[in-house]
């Protein structure tokens, strides 16, 4: 039998909105010393699934396929820091509704074919570092404008090497 899949829905930076991610990881970096994400692996997520059977793909792909929402843009800004989880990560700031009507959309069709999932409310994050400890605030930067057109499913594999992100598909967002 084919083994589960790790999944989660996100939204993945083209690109120029990935190389200024990555000077706002530099500046993190600095005060908060951790680990980088790599830059590949720089995403959004909108809704985490966890472990999926194979045979329930094609659940995921009929909810994926049912969101008509329209293509919108974030602004990232606000950088931040969750002592906790000791994860450094920046933000958008004012995300519009279509942020959250997307992941409304997600998580209803999802639901109602039959999964389970995380009921914390949503923190729309992009995770910068890990294992931080941040001492102070990092230099803000200028805003980063990322236009959203499309979503996606991903496999996330613990390898040897850290974590690995496949993108098994992507659905467009309505064309504004
Ligand atoms: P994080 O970056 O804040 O850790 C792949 O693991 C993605 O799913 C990451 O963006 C991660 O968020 C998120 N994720 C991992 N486990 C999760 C969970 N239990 N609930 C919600 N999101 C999760």
């Amino acid at each position: 039998m084919a083994a589960a899949l790790r999944l989660f829905f996100a939204l993945w930076p083209q690109a120029e909105v990935r190389a200024a991610l990555e000077a706002a990881s530099r500046r993190m970096g600095k005060v908060c010393g951790g680990r980088p994400t790599r830059p590949e692996n720089l995403h959004l997520t909108l809704v985490f699934l966890g472990k999926v059977e194979p045979a329930r793909m094609q659940a995921v792909h009929a909810a994926a396929k049912d969101v008509a929402v329209p293509a919108f843009q974030l602004t990232l800004r606000e950088l931040g820091y969750w002592p906790r989880q000791r994860i450094a990560w920046i933000a958008p700031v004012d995300p519009p509704r279509a942020l959250f009507d997307l992941v409304r959309a997600l998580n209803t069709g999802l639901a109602a074919r039959g999964f389970l999932l995380d009921e914390r409310p949503y923190l729309p994050h992009l995770t910068l570092l890990r294992q931080a400890r941040c001492r102070g605030q990092a230099p803000k930067g200028e805003d980063i404008v990322w236009p959203i057109s499309a979503f996606v499913l991903v496999c996330s594999t613990l390898r040897h090497e850290g974590v690995s992100y496949e993108q098994l598909a992507a659905w467009p967002l309505v064309p504004g």
